[in-house]
């Protein structure tokens, strides 16, 4: 996959994409992130990118030229026919999760537009992208966080970008569900001590205590993730106690 980001401070992402996880991802070969200043596609005399809204009122707007042709230069040098997802870094747009994350992981080409400070000229949001994605209910500086969201998200999911090991606690984040307890040595720490069942070496009775654990974890903090999933009837039973 490819990753593609437009952005006006391209040194935000200078860190976050050369360590751990997402740094071996590209060194792999499961993701490139191209990390693009669009003023560069400015054809302004003084490389603008912005320019004062029609109609009057405070702040400045994104103008369409240099996010256009940055986005159709990105798409040129894809050799996939699959047409790019290009997606508006805003809060105006629909709350990202998991569930999106997943999808856009089974893309070729994903462009992150990312703001900042200023709104877009609506034409970038009606002929451009195809997604509009917010991170939360609340506002941010710019897009450029929302960006890393969901490249590390997206980035993840990708096959081979996790060991064995870490897709194992994968797999527990799949059920939709938040994740159960989790302890190691030693079996006690000053006065407190780790749940019996966990040592007790019997691995269903452990299977059984941890999907309980998460479903007691969902309903206290999060009832509302529990509409989105389809619920076994031993969760049913348990839930019913
Ligand atoms: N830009 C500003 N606020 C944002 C948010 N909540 N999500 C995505 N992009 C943003």
């Amino acid at each position: 996959m490819k990753i593609s980001i437009l952005t006006l401070f391209p040194d935000m992402f200078t860190g976050v994409f050369q360590q751990s996880i997402l740094n071996s991802a590209q060194q792999k070969g499961i993701v490139e992130y191209d990390v693009i200043n669009f003023r560069e596609f400015s054809k302004d005399k003084h490389s603008k990118v912005d320019d004062y809204p029609y109609g009057g009122g405070g702040g400045m707007v994104l103008t369409p030229q240099p996010i256009f042709d940055a986005v159709e230069a990105t798409r040129k040098r894809m050799d996939s026919q699959k047409p790019s997802r290009v997606i508006l870094l805003c809060p105006q747009g629909e709350r990202y999760n998991q569930k999106k994350a997943e999808e856009l992981a089974q893309e070729d080409h994903l462009v992150l537009i990312c703001g900042h400070y200023e709104g877009y000229d609506e034409r970038i949001r009606e002929y451009l992208v195809t997604d509009e994605v917010s991170i939360g209910d609340y506002v941010l500086t710019g897009g450029e966080i929302g960006a890393m969201v969901i490249a590390d998200s997206v980035t993840r999911l990708l096959p081979g970008t996790l060991g064995n090991e870490t897709s194992a606690v994968t797999d527990s984040y799949s059920t939709g569900l938040l994740e159960y307890p989790h302890y190691t040595r030693p079996a006690k720490f000053k006065d407190f001590e780790v749940p019996e069942i966990l040592l007790s070496g019997h691995h269903a009775n452990i299977e059984e205590w941890r999907r309980q654990q998460a479903l007691k974890r969902t309903v206290e903090r999060r009832p509302d993730l529990l509409d989105m999933i389809d619920l076994t009837k031993e969760d049913e039973k348990y839930l019913q106690q």
